[in-house]
């Protein structure tokens, strides 16, 4: 995310959002300029682009998983569909994890392409496992 700007958004058609709260219901640092850009921003065309976020954070602090909470409703108002209610995280993730990774991709009624599996598989796989090892 640190290396994302808005309009990548634009240029796909599925987006998979996992994202951490920090602060007080802040997003992490290197995310904030996404975040503001998203979060903040007008004029970001998302229609026909499918999303669902995955959030991570913690039942103890006040604003919990804030981030995500903000990147769902930011994502529906530039015109994006959710294909998968957004699940929230607390510390033990592991469970709503999985259950978020197998539902998105159930729902989705695209069939799973090379490219998808390369792009975007993969990745959520080796984020889950290096989150797994922490
Ligand atoms: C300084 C600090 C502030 C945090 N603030 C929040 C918060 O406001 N809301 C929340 O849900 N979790 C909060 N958390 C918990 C993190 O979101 C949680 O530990 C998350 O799993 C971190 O994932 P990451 O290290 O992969 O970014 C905070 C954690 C730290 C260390």
């Amino acid at each position: 995310m640190a290396h994302c700007e808005s309009n990548v958004l634009t240029q796909v058609g599925c987006v998979l959002l996992v994202v951490s709260t920090y602060g007080d219901g802040e997003p992490p640092e290197d995310a904030v300029p996404f975040w503001k850009a998203v979060v903040h921003g007008n004029g970001l065309d998302l229609r026909g682009v499918r999303f669902s976020v995955l959030a991570l954070g913690n039942t103890t602090y006040d604003q919990f998983c804030k981030c995500g909470r903000d990147f769902d409703i930011a994502l529906e108002r530039h015109g994006a569909i959710r294909i998968y209610p957004r699940v929230d995280c607390d510390v033990d993730y592991d469970a709503p994890a999985k259950k978020w990774f197998h539902g998105v991709f159930r729902v989705s009624s695209r069939p799973i392409t090379p490219r998808c599996r390369h792009r975007v598989l993969r990745p959520v796989a080796r984020l889950l496992t290096v989150l797994g090892r922490l």
